[in-house]
Formats: structure tokens, C-alpha cells, sequence
């Protein structure tokens, strides 16, 4: 296959993988996608390492047949997990995961170096938000949650009102301390993990950098503004990936027919096209994606 000016391929395990298309269309609108949604698996925030990997490598090749020249990995928990068995697997592809970028932006955001992460349980515990961040300043401290139950509310379309900001409060409050308007029952588990050489000076208690580490959490943006103190900066993932995309693919070829996209899902065109505006503005119609086995 003659990749030069092929499309730039983009998977997520479902919908929530629209944030960052929708930020790549907006930076990048010459350009043409392919977007896979693995929406028969998912969620993939809950599974094993070995499967998201599995399954992730399933994913790159129904795109890579399609003829992509680049492959960017919308799903933190596939970022988190299968970014070097990806790149082993396409060594030729450019690969591009959103974990990287995001904590290079959350680097740059913060001035106290206490930064807070959140995703989904996999990406957390994987702890490759936290190994990134230290990789650009080995005094970070970090401290990271899983918020499970974000992803299902934003597919849900529960993204602001009383119902979100409670839940936000309950996740968030442990992380950001009680009186700022939280109910303090604080029952969330959070891992604090402080590098080993740092010495001093220990950095502030409250994080000043929260990271949506999942790509479902930016349509909860005012919710989780809501509930955090005001000098709290969000940084969000699906922002800063376009420019690294932008980056990578410094190539001449700009296709020449203009942008659009192919939508591919493994499962529920329906269900796909409905969810799809919650994420995307407007939502797609279910005549418009293809439904692929992989
Ligand atoms: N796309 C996933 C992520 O960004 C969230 C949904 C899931 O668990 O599959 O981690």
C-alpha cells in the first residue's frame, strides 16, 4: 500500500474517542479520518492488560489495511497499555496515544508540580500517566483516581447538573480537600505516588493540575469545574494530542479531495449514532457507520 496522503486513522473503544476526533478535525481539517469505535468491547478501562492490548492490536490492523499513514490511539487505557506493542507491531506508522501529550501539557500547566490524574481503572493502576509525567519532571508529585463511574454518566448524557457534581464531589474531594463546598465523605481510594528523589522542597498538599486522562471526561469539563477549588487548572488530553498529530505528520501530503471521515464501529450503529452528539455536538446518523468485524 502507498500510505503517502492515506487517511489518519483513529480508534477508540467506543464513542468516547469522538472528543479527540473532534479536536483533530477542528486542528487538522484538510485532513481525512478513519475513526474505529470497538463498541462490542467496550469499555476497555476495566479489562486486563493482555486483552486491551489484544484488542487494540485487532483495532490498528482493520485500519491499517484501510490504508492510514499515521495512527493515533484515542483511549487512554489503550494508550496506557498497547503503545509499545502497537509501535513493535507497525515500526513503518507513525503511532501517536494520547498519554504522552497530556502530561507534557499537564507538565506545562502546573507551577507547584503537584499534579492530579484521572481515568479509568486501568489507566490508574497501569500507572503510565504517572511514569510520563515523571519522565519530564522527576519532581513531580502525582496523585491519581479512577473515576469509573464518569463514563458511563457521559454516555449517558449526565454531564452537568446536581446528579454530576455529586459524583464529581465524591471522586474529586479526597484530591482536593474538604470546604470548598464537598459533602466530605471522601470513601475513594487515591494512590499518591511521590518519586523517590525528591528531597525537597515537598510540594503543596492540593494538586494545582487536574488531567482528564480519559477521553469521556472532557464532556464533564463543567462538572468537574464546579466542584474543584478555582485556582485548579483542567488539562485535557484530547486538546494537546492535534498538535502532536500536527507534529508528526510535518509531510507534505495534504490530501487533495479535503477532509471527512469513514466512521467504523464493531457494534450498534444505532446506539453509536445517538451517543455520538453528546461527544461530537451533532450527532451522526446511523447510516453513516460501518459496521466491521474485527
Ligand atoms: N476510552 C476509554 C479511555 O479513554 C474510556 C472508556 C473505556 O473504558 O473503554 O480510557
Amino acid at each position: 500500500l502507498n500510505r503517502r496522503g492515506g487517511p489518519i486513522g483513529v480508534f477508540d473503544s467506543g464513542v468516547g474517542g469522538l472528543t479527540v476526533l473532534k479536536t483533530l478535525r477542528s486542528a487538522l481539517p484538510a485532513e481525512r479520518f478513519i475513526y474505529l469505535g470497538d463498541t462490542a468491547r467496550v469499555p476497555y478501562g476495566t479489562k486486563s492488560a493482555a486483552s486491551v492490548v489484544k484488542y487494540s492490536l485487532q483495532c490498528a490492523d482493520a485500519l491499517i489495511v484501510r490504508g492510514i499513514r499515521c495512527l493515533v490511539v484515542a483511549c487512554n487505557t489503550a494508550s496506557a497499555f498497547a503503545l509499545d506493542a502497537l509501535r513493535l507491531r507497525y515500526p513503518e506508522i507513525p503511532i501517536i496515544g494520547v498519554i504522552e501529550p497530556g502530561a507534557a501539557a499537564a507538565v506545562s500547566a502546573s507551577r507547584t508540580g503537584h499534579i492530579a490524574v484521572i481515568g479509568t481503572e486501568g489507566t490508574i493502576a497501569g500507572g503510565a500517566y504517572q511514569a510520563a509525567i515523571h519522565r519530564l519532571n522527576g519532581r513531580a508529585r502525582v496523585t491519581a483516581q479512577a473515576c469509573s463511574l464518569f463514563v458511563a454518566m457521559a454516555e449517558e448524557g449526565w454531564i452537568d447538573g446536581p446528579v454530576a457534581e455529586a459524583v464529581a464531589r465524591r471522586y474529586l474531594e479526597p484530591i482536593f480537600g474538604a470546604g470548598w463546598g464537598g459533602a466530605g465523605r471522601g470513601a475513594a481510594v487515591t494512590a499518591v505516588i511521590v518519586p523517590p528523589t525528591v528531597l525537597e522542597p515537598p510540594q503543596p498538599a492540593v494538586p494545582d493540575t487536574l488531567v482528564l486522562g480519559c477521553t469521556h471526561f472532557p464532556v464533564l469539563h463543567a462538572a468537574i469545574r464546579a466542584v474543584l477549588p478555582a485556582h485548579v487548572r483542567i488539562v485535557d488530553s484530547a486538546a494537546t494530542v492535534a498538535s502532536a498529530v500536527a507534529g508528526e505528520l510535518a509531510l507534505p501530503a495534504q490530501p487533495p479531495d479535503g477532509g471527512g471521515v469513514i466512521w467504523l464501529a464493531t457494534d450498534g450503529a444505532a446506539r453509536f449514532a445517538r451517543v455520538s452528539g453528546i461527544f461530537l455536538g451533532t450527532a451522526l446518523r446511523a447510516d453513516e457507520i460501518e459496521i466491521i468485524d474485527l
